[in-house]
């Protein structure tokens, strides 16, 4: 036979031929979605809330439809842990998942046992899958039946959603548009935008207040506006809202009561700094939150709070469980439809980032102080603090305490002040013997540190800090070593891959601290290897909770071997 009869025809295509029934059912499913690139994620999302996984005809389907290579929807579709890219041939899934969250906190209170019962008591309705934090830590163990939180979850109130046949999460009862404005709200954006109120006397007052970025790197909020401010236009703007860190759950807090003030902040920033669009990338896990938030800024749109003064654009973006994708630079990627790799360093996301536009990008919990400050003055804000520390912030609270949750608290609060006056205490029967300050990320720190300033800088001298503040308490009866081998499961779970000293790093770390006897010189040398050499926060955080066993939790190694997770 001649080489050239195996010649596809002219016209054909490379990969997969598309289906023309596959054409019109994405086309139907994505009706109302420009068919832009930037948009693949909204469109996996559209396939997989339809069919409960994404069928590789339609995926082919997709691809054509958006003119991208197959390869290029396929890679972005099986990056993220909520899609589920399926073979020719390969069974569908059932078509419920319950996911049950088996990080630290839900650990603490019994996720293990849950995931049992549920395996056992569960039929073939749906299928149960271990998930990483899902921001409701202070109601652990928690499970979600479709989108249905159920927090706490016993094995019954689990079946029981099941067998209801509603698997939607509640809308929360929020403050809305029509509520915030008639208490004054949208009040400090209206002095900006009809000049009554200058950008630099804004940018002195956020200065003077001290408020820095609470997703976790605690940057100078005035400093970063104004070196987004200076670069060329046209500039953007993303929310982060994506609150993956274990034991976080604050951003939800703020978006779920009073979401206009974040959205106020949003707008003031935008403003001051020039950018004409904002994105608000908001975590998959919300879906509540999500429904929120379209109606709130729908009511925002159709009457703008400030006459005669159009609003930026505002997207409202939808995560698909990826932890990665809260690092600013691989939220940005997600949010232009690839798969959530966080990008080297320089340029910064304020010179180079969505887009390739200067981009200013916050958490929800930093703008969400903006209109108050502004409201109130730096100095009232300044004023609260301890220890010389300056400010407020909200904490999210969980395990060993009998009143875990958000708390408003002082800046420099120590961990027993936090207990003590904002949790009720421990529960009882439990000591405080460590806590992790700042989630999966932050390291774990004995009970002998339990009086340190909980702030930005003060607590690296001990191998910890604060991050989003998530604090996480332990007791007499927990195991750091098992609380470290939880979390080092959970880097290597969630890496993007993308650097061998995270990607190998992460997954090596937790074959080797699984074993009883640790190696503390290899375990050591791995540590510097990914905190010297990994692209992202992710992999240079990774190695804090085997570091703070090493350091403060040693006498737990010397025991008898521990039982593997
Ligand atoms: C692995 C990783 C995950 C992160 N997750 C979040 C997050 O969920 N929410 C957030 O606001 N910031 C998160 N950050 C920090 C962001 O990269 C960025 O610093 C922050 O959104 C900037 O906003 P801010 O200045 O208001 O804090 C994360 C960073 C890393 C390295
Ligand atoms: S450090 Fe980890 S998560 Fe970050 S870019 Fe490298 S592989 Fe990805
Ligand atoms: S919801 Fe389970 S740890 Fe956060």
């Amino acid at each position: 036979m001649h080489a050239s009869e195996f010649r596809r025809p002219v016209g054909w295509g490379k990969g997969r031929q598309v289906d023309p029934a596959a054409l019109q059912r994405v086309r139907a499913l994505v009706d109302g979605l420009p068919p832009r690139r930037d948009l693949l994620v909204e469109h996996l999302h559209r396939i997989q809330d339809a069919e409960g996984c994404l069928p590789a005809p339609l995926l082919a389907a997709l691809a054509e439809w958006l003119g991208l290579a197959q390869t290029e929807v396929y890679e972005v579709a099986s990056f993220y842990h909520h899609f589920e890219p399926l073979r020719e041939g390969e069974a569908r899934p059932a078509a419920l998942t319950v996911r049950v969250c088996d990080s630290l906190p839900c650990r603490l209170n019994g996720a293990e046992a849950l995931l049992t019962a549920l395996a056992q008591r569960l039929g073939r309705e749906a299928r149960v899958q271990r998930v990483p934090c899902v921001g409701r830590c202070a109601e652990a163990p928690v499970a979600v039946v479709g989108r249905r939180p159920i927090a706490p979850a016993a094995p019954d109130a689990v079946l029981d959603a099941v067998a209801s046949g509603d698997f939607e999460c509640a809308l929360p009862a929020a403050q809305d548009y029509a509520g915030y404005r008639s208490a004054g709200g949208y009040r400090q954006l209206a002095l900006l935008l009809e000049g009554r109120r200058s950008r630099e006397s804004i940018l002195d007052e956020l200065e003077a207040s001290a408020l820095r970025g609470l997703g976790g790197a605690g940057f100078p909020i005035g400093r970063k506006w104004r070196i987004v401010a200076q670069q060329a236009a046209p500039r953007l703007m993303v929310v982060n809202a994506d609150e993956g860190e274990p034991g976080t759950f604050k951003d939800r807090h703020c978006l779920e009561r009073t979401p206009h003030r974040m959205l106020e902040g949003m707008l003031i920033a935008a403003a001051v700094a020039g950018c004409e669009a904002c994105y608000i990338y908001l975590r998959d896990e919300y879906a509540g939150l999500r429904a929120l938030l379209g109606r709130e800024l729908a009511a925002l749109r159709a009457d703008p709070p400030v006459p005669g003064h159009a609003l930026p654009e505002i997207h409202l973006r939808r995560g698909a469980g990826a932890y990665v994708c809260g690092e600013e630079s691989a939220l940005i990627e997600s949010v232009e439809g690839k798969r959530g790799m966080p990008r080297l360093r320089p340029p910064y996301v304020a010179e180079v980032g969505l887009f390739g536009r200067p981009t200013l990008a916050h958490n929800v919990e930093t703008l969400h102080w903006v209109p108050e400050i502004l409201e109130r003055g730096a100095a009232w804000f300044a004023g609260h603090g301890r220890r010389g520390r300056r400010g407020l912030r909200w904490f999210s609270v969980s395990g060993r305490v009998r009143d875990p949750g958000v708390k408003l608290a002082p800046a420099g609060i120590s961990v027993r002040e936090l207990i003590d006056e904002h949790c009720g205490g421990m529960l009882p029967g439990h000591d405080l013997y460590a806590y992790l300050p700042g989630g999966a990320s932050g390291g774990i720190l004995p009970a002998s540190l339990a009086d340190e300033p909980l702030d930005f800088d003060t607590l690296q001298p001990h191998g910890a800090f604060i991050g989003s503040a998530a604090v996480i308490v332990l007791s007499q009866h927990d195991s750091v070593v098992d609380a470290a081998r939880n979390l080092m499961a959970f880097f290597r779970d969630e890496s993007c891959g993308q650097c061998t000293p995270c990607r190998v790093g992460t997954a090596k770390a937790a074959r080797e601290i699984a074993q009883g006897q640790w190696n503390a010189g290899l375990l050591r040398e791995l540590s510097a290897a990914m905190m010297d050499a990994s692209i992202c926060g992710l992999g240079q955080a990774a190695p804090n909770p085997v570091l703070s066993v090493l350091r403060h939790f040693a006498h737990e190694l010397a025991g008898p071997p521990q039982a593997q997770r």
